[in-house]
């Protein structure tokens, strides 16, 4: 610092001087900046923009930098050519500086250093010789490539996406290999200790023209996708699907057959009793040669019970084979029952009905079969299709909601306990085989 004495009536003049100076100026020099809010990413250095406009040196003036919304408010303060440390916020300690070199060029930008999701907020810097400020705002994101796995459960091959360390909450979506959307389980969101948003949603998938599908994380408001693509292989499919039909043939297989020992076991246990009911009825016939006569008599008295039992057995086994038979027709019947109907639905975007389409040149047989609705997480809405319903081949069966009325395609189905939904609600709809009881979640056209 310079001490220059002056005297006391230069002093004075000295001092009015620059009061006249920075009158002048303050009415002409602005602090400037953009207007527009500046986005910065988590861990990043950002610079806060704010000069003087004309060009006025501010080496020597106290330029200071403060949240409103904060207390103590200062996040940075200089003031007679050095850092005024004392009033800082703890929250900036280290991270806060100007360029002194471009102080003397006006330019009295705050560089804000490994930034974090707390520092989002308004900001401004102060020229209090001025009495002139300039508001930034400051926009904090945060995001990262999702992660894509693979898994099988009951109800096929499951795609799991998960996503970390975004900021603010992204929205997650699948997409199949011709980018179009999949309806997909509720997106699940978890914020972590570091106020950063874990994202994650299951999508059970099926064969389809391509095999690939991505998992894309999107953060409008800070323009952020990241996404991750996935090539399932085809004997992945394969396997998949030949192993539940095998596992299926394979056990009715084990039924029938234990079925078939158990009456074989049945027969021939009736058999050797009455085969060493016989022996014994002979062995005594010849060691009581005196009771001939009574034991003649006693064998023809049993000949025609024994002749209409073996018939009986006859009958018995017909009528069991007869029922393997019914039992083996019935389970190829179920079997060709409850493959996955070759049915898709479109969702009307105003939420008022859903349309299920037989997308196949064979007509699906869906007497007994259950249409299961569920909006997000609520209750599903059940129906059963009556016995004889039948989708012909490349027929629309239209089901409407509560709210539905005359205005929108005639519908074949009102259901009144579904509610109406919007475009952001998901929705799966499935149909649920009756033996068996296997459900199969449809796939959504757009
Ligand atoms: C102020 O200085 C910083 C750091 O050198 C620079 O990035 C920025 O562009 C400067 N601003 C102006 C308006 O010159
Ligand atoms: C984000 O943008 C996409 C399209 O770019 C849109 O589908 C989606 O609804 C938007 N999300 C929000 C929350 O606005």
């Amino acid at each position: 610092m310079i001490h220059v004495r002056l005297s006391p009536t230069l002093n004075f003049q000295f001092g009015a001087f620059t009061v006249l100076v920075l009158l002048i100026c303050s009415c002409q020099t602005h602090v400037i900046g953009p207007t527009r809010p500046i986005a910065a990413t988590v861990g990043e250095d950002v610079i806060l923009q704010s000069f003087l406009d004309p060009v006025m040196d501010a080496f020597g003036m106290t330029v200071e930098w403060t949240r409103p919304a904060m207390n103590p408010s200062f996040v940075y303060v200089w003031r007679d050519g050095v850092e005024l440390e004392s009033k800082k916020h703890p929250l900036y300690e280290g991270r806060t500086s100007v360029f002194t070199e471009e102080l003397k060029r006006g330019n009295i930008s705050l560089k804000l250093s490994r930034v974090r999701i707390s520092d989002e907020g308004r900001y401004r810097c102060f020229i209090p010789a001025l009495d002139k400020d300039h508001v930034v705002q400051l926009v904090v994101g945060a995001a990262s490539s999702p992660v894509v796995q693979k898994t099988k459960d009951s109800s096929g091959l499951v795609l799991q996406c998960e996503s970390t360390g975004w900021y603010p909450e992204p929205e997650m979506f699948w997409l199949d290999g011709e980018g179009n959307l999949l309806s997909a389980g509720p997106t699940e969101t978890v914020r972590g200790p570091d106020d950063l948003y874990t994202v994650s949603s299951r999508v059970t998938v099926e064969k389809r023209h391509s095999n690939s599908f991505t998992c894309r994380v999107q953060q409008n408001s800070t323009n952020q996708i990241r996404e991750t693509q996935i090539h399932v292989p085809d004997d992945f499919f394969e396997v998949q699907s030949s192993s539940s039909s095998t596992t299926f043939i394979l056990s009715v297989s084990l039924a029938v057959c234990i079925l078939v020992f158990l009456i074989l076991g049945f027969l021939v246990w009736k058999f050797k009793t009455k085969k060493s009911h016989r022996d014994e009825t002979d062995e005594r016939e010849k060691s009581q040669e005196g009771e001939v006569l009574m034991a003649e008599s006693k064998l023809n008295k049993e000949q025609p019970s024994r002749e209409e039992a073996e018939n009986r057995v006859q009958i018995l086994d017909e009528e069991q084979q007869e029922k393997i038979r019914e039992k083996q027709n019935s389970s190829s019947f179920s079997q060709n029952s409850t493959r996955k109907p070759a049915v898709v639905f479109r969702v009307d975007p105003r939420g008022k009905y859903i349309q299920l389409r037989n997308r196949s040149t064979e007509d699906q047989q869906l007497g007994g079969w259950n249409l299961k609705i569920q909006v997000n997480n609520e209750e599903p809405i059940k129906h059963t299709f009556e016995d004889s319903f039948n989708l012909k081949a490349e027929q629309v069966f239209t089901v409407g909601c509560c709210g539905y009325d005359k205005t929108y395609p005639c519908a074949q189905l009102v259901l009144k306990d579904l509610k109406s939904w919007s475009s952001r609600d998901n929705l799966q709809v499935s149909l649920i085989s009756h033996p068996g009881e296997i459900q199969y979640n449809l796939d959504r056209i757009y």
